[in-house]
């Protein structure tokens, strides 16, 4: 049976009371599977594409080819160590954008086979909303507190830098982003420029904790209202370190400590100024953040730091659940499924889009 768009909820679900969701995720260079019963993570494999770094940032054939190779084995994996058979599963979620588009293709059509082939819902998934919504799910034998409506989420990643005020889980409204870069753009250009691999935000992280974060001052961008810019920083980067090198050759091997310390701390002190004026803005003390930039130590002392000075209620994700991931997907498309939002098998992926489908 195939259930129509808006049908029923399945949720007496045969009388079991719970829903085992699969998820799917292809948007960019990783590519996951999970399950979750209900909110609570029962798997989330992810493989990631090692062979994007020689080429310092992720290649949108290679990262196609490399999903097609790796779907199977990692819906395959999920499901095992979920300890379930595919034919238990009740609906299946897949990221439907934004992302790359041929990465998407290759989860949106395995999700349609699959849903198809076993004859239960299809759920789409907006892969910025699920990165928030990652902040709902429970690792099993643990009860995380989880944010209450309204709130604010900082969602910084590599494509995107949003200020989003959640008003539900699926009603949400941008009211800040960036213009031009996005943060984890920034963090891995700024390890570009010093030489290092990619993606750049890691290595920053972990280089920056033996570094002065006051070395080097950085200017930072006037801009209106609660958007962001980081554009103007990198440049401002590479020409600095542009000057120093004509006269010292060792200047980056010299000071990648306290370089990545300083271009870290004033990453996170853009960040952070918006954040607050969204906050004091919409009198929420509430606060999140999500996405890949969301695993950057600093930025996470930051937000614990302005909690306690302002009275915010923070919430940080596990460190899992930080960069792309299927059991966010999985997470989000139980949420649908209790709605009856279900998606037809006419559905195509999008490479560009807002937060809301
Ligand atoms: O959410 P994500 O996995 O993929 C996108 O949807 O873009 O985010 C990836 C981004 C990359 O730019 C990566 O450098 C950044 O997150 N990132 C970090 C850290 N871990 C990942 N940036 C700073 N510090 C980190 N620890
Ligand atoms: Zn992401």
């Amino acid at each position: 049976m195939i259930l129509p768009q808006g049908s029923i909820p399945n949720l007496t679900l045969n009388g079991k009371g719970m829903a085992l969701i699969l998820g799917i995720e292809s948007s960019c260079d990783d590519t996951s599977a999970a399950v979750v019963e209900n909110t609570v993570m029962r798997s989330n494999v992810i493989a990631n594409q090692a062979v994007h770094e020689r080429y310092g940032g992720v290649v949108p054939e290679l990262a196609s080819r490399a999903h097609q190779k790796n779907i199977i084995p990692v819906i395959h994996e999920a499901l095992k160590q979920a300890g379930i058979e595919r034919s238990q599963l009740d609906a299946v979620a897949f990221t439907r954008g934004p992302g790359l588009l041929g990465s998407l293709l290759v989860g949106v059509s395995f999700a349609k086979a699959f849903a198809l082939g076993l004859e239960i819902p299809l759920i789409e998934v907006n892969h910025m909303q699920a990165h928030i919504l990652a902040h709902f799910l429970q690792q099993p034998n643990e009860t995380s507190a989880i944010p209450r409506f309204p709130f604010l989420c900082l969602t910084v990643s590599g494509g995107h830098t949003q200020i989003v005020l959640v008003r539900d889980h699926f009603h949400m409204e941008v009211v800040g982003k960036t213009i031009d870069d996005a943060a984890g753009e920034a963090f891995d250009k700024a390890a570009k420029i010093m030489g290092l691999p990619y993606p750049g935000g890691p290595v920053i992280d972990r280089l920056a904790r033996k570094g002065n974060p006051d070395a080097f001052q950085f200017p930072e961008p006037r801009i209106a209202e609660l958007d962001y810019s980081f554009s103007g920083l990198k440049t401002s980067f590479l020409y600095f370190l542009r000057d120093r090198l004509k006269e010292d050759d060792d200047f980056i091997e010299k000071n990648k400590h306290d370089l990545s310390a300083s271009i870290q701390k004033t990453i996170i002190k853009i960040l952070m100024k918006k954040l607050k004026l969204a906050a004091n803005r919409y009198h929420i003390d509430q606060i999140a953040i999500a996405g890949g930039v969301s695993a950057n130590s600093a930025l996470r002392r930051a937000i614990t730091e302005a909690g306690n000075e302002l009275g915010w209620k923070t919430y940080i994700p596990a460190f899992e659940f930080t960069t792309d991931n299927a059991a966010m997907i999985a997470v989000a498309g139980y949420f649908k499924f209790l709605n009856s939002d279900f998606t037809d098998q006419k559905v195509a992926p999008f490479a560009r889009g807002g937060i809301s489908i």
